[in-house]
């Protein structure tokens, strides 16, 4: 349920005044204000665009608001839309992308009731949430269930709610049916697909990308289609010539028509994408003009003789509606706590990797969902400088994407205990802002190494895309 008592309209999370978002120089009072790190679209346009921000200053929640420390946010397409300035919900730039994130309450606002310090949340807003803290009306926050993680949790929301809704509230899904998902194996193809599977005997058809195949026939999809060395028409043809029972279109233009024209008599088809806009990191009017021409569209009469019926779906313009989406955030998490779904995390990256997390998506790598995560994932290793050492923790490393070296000696206030390592891993995993640190990327980092040895102890901590959950620890 999302909390109660507050009125506030769903809007774009909080974002930080203009004059308190870059954290530079100051004097001393500046430095002792609290810092957090925001994502920020600076204008439109290519990967770079997207940039990591120091913020100064503690949000604050007004009354109806909450506080939470964000531990990860989810990736959807209509940011790689928005890069562009495709998606019209976005406010314009400089401002703070993110639909959605999760992490825990920090703070509650007068006249908020159902929400407490410490509570394990998910956030939906129309933008703003890719901060490390954001502060936002409570009725746009729902409780986690229990046994989630905040990744799975920062994967639920978009995804789910929009798939639940089309399949199920516009699609009216009943057994024995058939179903056509494109864009299969992402974040809202794999929650359909485990949606579908609560209903009895759905036979799916999926279109993906050829290497997501296997997944996708472990998943439940029966019939997965290669889109771009098929027709995906015919394939869905061969096998069942009369068509489907519902389609669900993401993809607009041209292939709205051939949804619709694979309809069964009392057929469905759901619009609610435009993904064919996108074709590479910039905006293309040869793109947009072609989508744009071949819009779908078609009068009453001719529906009327055709049974069957389109509906347009689209979650950012339903900010309004707290009760409906509340009701079937209750019913996703229903499902979560019966086992019957589960968010597929395809990848998660930390906030200096936004341009990898989206290159991962937008150059169709994605199996499920992309997550960012607010918190570096360090993998933290102590050791001597001998060489062998070096040798070894260089060989470590340069498997990763990001290493820095802290001097022993910003960490001697911690215990040193290799059974333990959370206290150091506490430390190390803030972000780093003593100038001793010394931060080099991948590349750079052999021939640092090839010059170590003279140097003393060091801490020596290492960002690895996959390495989020591993925290691992040695002591050479
Ligand atoms: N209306 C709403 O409220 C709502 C809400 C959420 C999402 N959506 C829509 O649902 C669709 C899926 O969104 P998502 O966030 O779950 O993303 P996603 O499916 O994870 O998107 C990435 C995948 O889409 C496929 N794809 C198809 N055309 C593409 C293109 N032109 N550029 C890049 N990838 C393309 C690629 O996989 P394959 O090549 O393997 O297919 C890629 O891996 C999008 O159209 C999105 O706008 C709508």
């Amino acid at each position: 349920m999302s909390g109660e008592e507050a009125t506030a309209p769903p809007a774009p999370a909080e974002q930080a005044p203009p004059q308190e978002q870059q954290a530079a120089g100051g004097g001393d009072a500046a430095a002792a204000e609290p810092q957090y790190r925001a994502l920020v679209l600076s204008g439109f346009g290519g990967y770079e665009k997207v940039k990591v921000q120091v913020r100064r200053g503690s949000p604050c929640p007004r009354p109806g608001e909450i506080t939470v420390r964000v531990r990860a946010c989810g990736l959807n397409f209509a940011d790689l839309l928005a890069r562009q300035g495709l998606y019209e919900r976005l406010p314009p730039p400089p401002v703070s992308p993110g639909l959605e994130c999760a992490g825990t309450v920090q703070a509650v606002g007068e006249g908020v009731t159902g929400r407490q310090v410490g509570d394990k949340v998910m956030v939906l807003a129309r933008a703003g949430l890719w901060q490390e803290i954001v502060t936002v009306p409570a009725n746009q926050t729902y409780l986690m269930p229990d046994g989630m993680s905040f990744e799975e949790a920062a994967a639920l929301l978009v995804n789910y709610i929009t798939a639940y809704m089309i399949l199920f509230d516009f699609g009216n899904l009943r057994p024995n049916q058939s179903i056509l998902i494109h864009m299969a194996a992402g974040g809202v193809g794999t929650a359909a697909i485990q949606l579908c599977k609560t209903v009895e005997n759905i036979t799916i058809f999926g279109t993906a990308s050829a290497s997501k195949h296997d997944a996708l026939r472990e998943s439940g999809v029966a019939h997965p289609i290669d889109y771009r060395t098929m027709d995906y028409v015919e394939e869905v043809r061969k096998i069942s010539p009369k068509g489907v029972d519902v389609v669900l279109d993401p993809l607009g233009g041209s292939d709205t028509s051939k949804g619709f024209n694979l309809l069964k008599p009392m057929g469905k088809l759901i619009t609610y994408g435009v993904a064919n806009l996108l074709t590479g990191q910039k905006k293309n009017l040869m793109a947009m003009a072609k989508t744009w021409w071949n819009q779908f569209s078609i009068n009453a009469l001719h529906l009327l003789h055709l049974n069957k019926a389109v509906c347009g779906y689209h979650l950012g313009y339903m900010d309004e509606e707290v009760e409906l989406i509340s009701g079937v955030v209750d019913k996703l998490v229903g499902l979560y706590s019966q086992g019957k779904i589960k968010p597929k995390i395809d990848s998660v990256w930390p906030f200096e990797q936004v341009a990898d997390a989206m290159r991962q998506m937008q150059e169709k790598k994605n199996i499920g969902k992309v997550i960012l995560i607010s918190h570096c994932p360090f993998q933290c290793y102590a050791f001597k400088a001998s060489s062998r050492n070096v040798r070894t923790l260089a060989s470590e490393s340069i498997c990763t994407d990001h290493t820095q070296l802290l001097p022993r000696s910003d960490l001697c206030d911690i215990k040193h205990d290799a059974s333990d390592p959370s206290p150091l891993n506490a430390r190390l995993s803030q972000p780093a802002v003593s100038e001793q640190h010394i931060s080099f990327p991948k590349f750079q980092t052999k021939f640092f190494f090839s010059g170590l040895q003279a140097v003393g102890d060091y801490w020596l901590r290492s960002m690895s895309r996959q390495s989020v959950n591993a925290s691992c620890y040695s002591n050479h």
